[in-house]
């Protein structure tokens, strides 16, 4: 494999070269409409399209599940590739060869060097984590009261994180900035109080591992009955729990060839069935299945057994599972559920039956589609006419997210003897696909809850992440800087980027700040949909928002130069300044 960092240049220029929606069609068939283009969102379980992408722009955005990025996020996501992975992917598709730095100090190594960090830091985290176990008899007894065997403790690298607030921040403070504690989730940050913490206090800690191995996040249980039970990492530059999966770089290491997975709810059931022989479960970590988990299971098996407790809450998530599963399905790939008895959850059921009887029991495990008529005939009161019409026009809600398969036809051959309906009908009646162009627009203009408010910095962010080429009717700009407006050293920056590399695009740009802190910033603005494309309408939105950008520093300016004259008085030059900004106010 090649080797060294990829200049930035490069990258610049793929994303100028590549197109973002053939990248997408090529994948997930699109539509235009209007100035974007849009299509059944390929992330999560939709019916009408919120996936839009903008060739403008170069990014795609999704309303309802909010993932969005570049034609090389989209590889990433999509094609579960990594960042090289997916520049080499991309650029193969276009011709071009990947250049490698190799000599030192590329523009792109800080940010590289930044990821790194995170790594580095969340790894020795884990170390000291391990370390406070074997100094903590209380953790070790409650491990050994679940009945946790060394080799097993340390096969998932269990740890303790010890009581007290600011063990692992006076630690880690040492070589570690406040942005990268923030950023790994080990530090709490309440920015209003100016209080920082540690999050996880006097919790046995469960290292979350990607599929390289590294450590990116963390679960943490209370060792009694305290609420809440477990603390998750949140989500971080390195940490996405909708594409993560507890358990799964533990399975590809200690099973000798993986055939099939089960998914269960906890991390305790993961560990309980490795150390049983199970060594092939995985969790999903507090959140329901998503497409992704499955796409990226399915890479590596064709089995899928979803394995919930038997309780309620056991069978309202196996629905969700099989809400977002249904999407997904391919033939040559299996989905099956296995209920636990009552009370059970799988490690303790693994420990009262043992490894035999517990994989003798998949054999009960129903199909996802079994599965699926199973809890309609519970619903519906197939009897009647207007009960067998209810029962369809349930199932047709998921029916339409299925892939047509040959899974699909056994499904609709069995709902049709069943209902008595001939598929024809139910054709007809649009009860198996969604009929042609029904779909409203996707309101492009909809802006979410957390949207913020339209300032003039932020306007003129998105502008130029419009139109780049704005730039260049900006002269002068450093008041910005002088405003000290929430934005203005991202505007700063950006207007200092684009007059370097006129010819760049917005996913070139938003790709410069990936994993920085100016990353979440930029992506939200890059929703905001300009109303015209005009460039002289553009030009006089941008300079309106310059200028009110410039009274505010002149505020500024004059609120520093008064408070100055009363303290410390102001010279000659000063003086003028000053009389010069009030008169001009
Ligand atoms: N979970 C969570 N936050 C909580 C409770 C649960 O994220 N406050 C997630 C965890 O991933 C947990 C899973 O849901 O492992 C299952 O929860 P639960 O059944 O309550 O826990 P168990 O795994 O059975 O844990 P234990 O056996 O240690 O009680
Ligand atoms: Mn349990």
């Amino acid at each position: 494999m090649a080797t060294g960092y990829i200049p930035r240049e490069f990258i610049d220029d793929l994303l100028v070269r590549a197109d973002v929606v053939e990248v997408i069609n090529a994948r997930v068939p699109l539509k235009k409409k209007g100035r974007e283009y849009t299509a059944c969102c390929p992330f999560h379980n939709e019916k009408t399209p919120s996936f839009t992408v903008s060739p403008n722009k170069q990014f795609y955005h999704c309303f309802g599940c909010g993932v969005h990025g570049s034609a090389l996020d989209f590889l990433m996501q999509y094609e579960h590739l990594d960042f090289v992975e997916a520049v080499e992917s991309l650029a193969d598709s276009l011709g071009m060869a990947v250049p490698r730095e190799h000599s030192g100090r590329g523009p792109d190594k800080k940010q590289i060097q930044r990821t790194k960090n995170l790594f580095s830091l969340l790894q020795e985290a884990n170390q000291y984590y391990q370390q406070q176990l074997k100094n903590t008899q209380k953790a070790l007894d409650y491990l050994n009261r679940r009945d946790l065997s060394d080799e097993i403790i340390q096969r998932f690298k269990l740890g303790y994180a010890p009581a007290g607030w600011d063990n692992a921040l006076k630690l880690f403070s040492k070589s570690y900035s406040d942005q990268q504690l923030a950023d790994s989730g080990l530090i709490v940050y309440r920015e209003e109080e100016h209080k920082k913490y540690d999050r996880y206090r006097d919790r046995i800690m469960f290292p979350i591992r990607n599929r390289k191995g590294q450590v990116i996040g963390f679960g943490g249980r209370v060792l009694g009955d305290d609420k809440p039970k477990y603390i998750n990492s949140p989500e971080t530059p390195v940490f996405h729990k909708g594409s993560e999966l507890y358990g799964f770089y533990e399975a590809r290491l200690n099973t000798q060839k993986l055939e099939r997975i089960i998914v269960v709810e906890g991390y305790m059931d993961v560990i309980a069935l490795a150390q049983f022989g199970v060594s092939y479960a995985v969790a999903t970590l507090g959140t329901a299945t998503t497409p992704d988990h499955i796409k990226q299971l399915f890479r590596a098996v064709p089995e899928i057994i979803f394995c919930f407790d038997g309780d309620r809450a056991g069978r309202e998530a196996a629905w969700r599972a099989l809400e977002n599963a249904m999407p997904m399905i391919q033939d040559g790939k299996e989905i099956r559920f296995l209920f636990l008895p009552e009370g059970e959850d799988p490690d303790t059921q693994i420990r009262k039956i043992g490894k035999e009887k517990f994989e003798a029991s998949f054999e009960e495990a129903v199909s996802l589609t079994s599965y699926f008529v199973e809890k309609l005939k519970e619903r519906f009161n197939i009897a009647s006419d207007e009960g067998r019409a209810r029962f369809l026009t349930e199932a047709s809600k998921n029916l339409k997210t299925m892939p047509d398969t040959l899974i699909k036809d056994q499904l609709l051959k069995r709902l049709a003897k069943l209902t008595n309906v001939d598929i024809s009908t139910l054709n007809r009646r649009h009860i198996i696909n969604a009929p042609e162009k029904t779909e409203p627009a996707a309101d492009f203009t909809r802006l979410s809850k957390h949207e913020v408010s339209k300032t003039p910095v932020r306007y003129a962010i998105s502008l130029l992440l419009f139109k780049p080429s704005l730039v260049n009717y900006i002269e002068n700009f450093e008041h910005i800087a002088l405003s000290e407006l929430p934005g203005s050293d991202l505007l700063t920056t950006l207007i200092e980027t684009i007059q370097e590399s006129p010819q760049i695009n917005a996913a070139a740009l938003l790709e410069r700040w990936r994993n920085t802190e100016f990353e979440a910033p930029l992506t939200h603005l890059m929703k905001w949909q300009a109303e015209t494309d005009d460039e002289e309408v553009l030009r006089c939105e941008l300079q309106d928002c310059l200028r009110q950008i410039r009274k505010r520093a002149n505020e500024k300016k004059i609120e520093t130069l008064l408070h100055r004259s009363s303290t410390v008085g102001l010279n000659k030059q000063e003086t003028e300044e000053l009389a010069f900004l009030l008169r001009n106010r």
